[in-house]
């Protein structure tokens, strides 16, 4: 079964995160904490515009829903709740979006603070309150510590009888083991009567979403619970502590999702690969990597230990060990590492080797070209077939502008040499050792600048200097 509605609360403070940054848009696995509720209930509902309920219709969260969003972006109901005065009143702010709801319609409720729920849970539940025909359906959850949770408290026979927040429970109550996850099934009709009932009697003097439940079972209707199977996806994420479990709880689920397609992950618990990443068949993932952003890795690749590749493409076959990359692309069968840092803009292609301490920026390399160390590439553009040798650098910057170096097909440039852009190495030219060259080199051409080697004979004897 379809819902009719989706309503998610995110209007909290999150104060409990000690943040400036809105509690739901906390990365987690990089997406924010929202992005995965939404991703997660949208295909329970029939409309894909979920209701956000926000404190700010200008704010950060507004923002980031209408335009920064991967998923679903622009596509939500705002409603607002200027005053936080609690779960129930976030809901009865909705109200004006509720109401055009058929007599039997559905809402699934979710707080936005939850990003490990699965859509197969959401599902079940509604599946079964549809069944069941209960007013509304509450997703539960068992856990060993239930502490700090609102709890189900049940009759004899069973029956669901109300929910009792922590702060409100006598010592028998709290030692209840089946805790409210916070997502509930109500039919409309149903939940719009009981949100006009919400009091402020309880600890915190707030109007309690939970406490509609007490007031459908006083009213005589039908309420029921399905019990989430999994307890972990129920985790509410309030602090930063619950923010680490719950990113942890995320890395596992989708490093096993890429073990299963065929990478091999060494150790998934020092492991870091966000959501969004794509990696290719027998591509082995050793530990210390940090995979982030739309990042794509090809099949067959090797990411030696401690790696951090940011929205970068990685070619099939390349290997690549204790390097940072960043917004750039590598072609197949390239090795690169250890310590390379490429900086956004870089595009190097197949069967290369960019060594030990080279920093790329803004660059092309051609394929089969080598740069294997100590050497600064920025704003370059390097054939294929290029070889670069130890300690060059491409002076790019003149104290004002950022200028281009050209290395043209199977050119030679020697070791601790400077191309002082703008300038050009012709194909096939050689730059010699040492060399600064402040002017281009033609194709097939030796461009040299150093002064002559001079040796003076028996210099260390006639000065004394010799060691016996
Ligand atoms: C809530 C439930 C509790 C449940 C727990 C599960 C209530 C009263 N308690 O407690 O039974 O076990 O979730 O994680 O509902 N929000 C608003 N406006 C408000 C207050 C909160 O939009 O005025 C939003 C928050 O942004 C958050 C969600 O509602 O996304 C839950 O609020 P939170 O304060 O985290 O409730 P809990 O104390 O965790
Ligand atoms: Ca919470």
């Amino acid at each position: 079964m379809k819902v009719d509605k989706c309503v998610i609360l995110a209007a909290g403070q999150g104060t409990r995160m000690r943040s400036k940054l809105p509690k739901v848009l906390h990365p987690l696995c990089g997406r924010p904490m929202i992005d995965w509720v939404i991703r997660t209930v949208v295909p329970v509902c029939s409309q894909p515009n979920p209701i956000v309920i926000v404190n700010d219709l200008e704010g950060e969260v507004a923002d980031y829903l209408h335009n920064r969003a991967s998923y679903n972006k622009g596509n939500v109901i705002l409603a607002l709740q200027a005053e936080q005065l609690g779960t129930g009143h976030a809901l009865q702010c909705a109200r004006p979006h509720l109401k055009g709801l058929p007599r039997n319609g559905y809402v699934l409720i979710a707080a936005g603070d939850m990003p490990l729920l699965s859509t197969a849970s959401l599902q079940a539940l509604c599946d079964a309150t549809k069944k069941q025909d209960w007013a509304a359906g509450i997703l539960t959850a068992k856990l060993e510590n239930p502490t700090n949770y609102g709890r189900i408290l049940r009759d004899r026979d069973g029956n669901i009888q109300c929910i009792v927040e922590q702060r409100d429970a006598t010592p028998e109550q709290a030692k209840v083991q089946e805790i409210n996850t916070s997502v509930y099934c109500f039919q409309s009709e149903p939940l719009l009567e009981a949100l006009q009932h919400l009091t402020t009697a309880n600890d915190q003097a707030e109007y309690y979403l939970t406490d509609c439940i007490g007031y459908l079972v006083a009213e005589g209707k039908a309420v029921g619970g399905v019990c989430a199977e999994n307890p972990l996806e129920c985790l509410g994420v309030n602090d930063r502590v619950q923010l680490a479990a719950a990113a942890k709880l995320l890395r596992r689920r989708i490093c096993q999702r890429h073990m299963l397609a065929g990478v091999t992950i060494v150790d998934p618990a020092t492991t870091y690969i966000d959501d969004e990443v794509v990696i290719g068949m027998d591509t082995i993932v050793s530990p210390g990597n940090h995979l982030q952003g739309a990042t794509v890795i090809g099949e067959s690749a090797v990411l030696y230990p401690d790696n951090r590749i940011v929205h970068s493409t990685i070619g099939n076959g390349a290997q690549i060990q204790s390097s940072v990359i960043q917004h750039s692309q590598v072609g197949a069968e390239t090795t690169i590492g250890p310590f390379v840092q490429l900086r956004p803009g870089s595009v190097v292609g197949d069967h290369c080797r960019i060594g030990n301490f080279v920093e790329v920026k803004k660059s092309d390399i051609g394929d089969n070209s080598k740069v294997s160390h100590l050497s600064y590439i920025g704003d370059g553009s390097i054939g294929s077939g290029v070889n670069i040798g130890c300690g060059v650098v491409f002076v790019n910057y003149d104290g004002q502008t950022k200028n281009q170096t050209v290395v043209e097909d199977d050119a030679f440039v020697g070791c601790n040499s400077n191309l002082v852009a703008p300038v050009t190495i012709g194909q096939n030219a050689y730059v010699a050792a040492g060399s600064t060259i402040t002017k281009d080199v033609p194709a097939y051409a030796l461009g040299i600048e150093r002064a002559r080697q001079v040796n003076r004979e028996n210099w260390v004897i006639r000065q004394g200097r010799e060691k016996k």
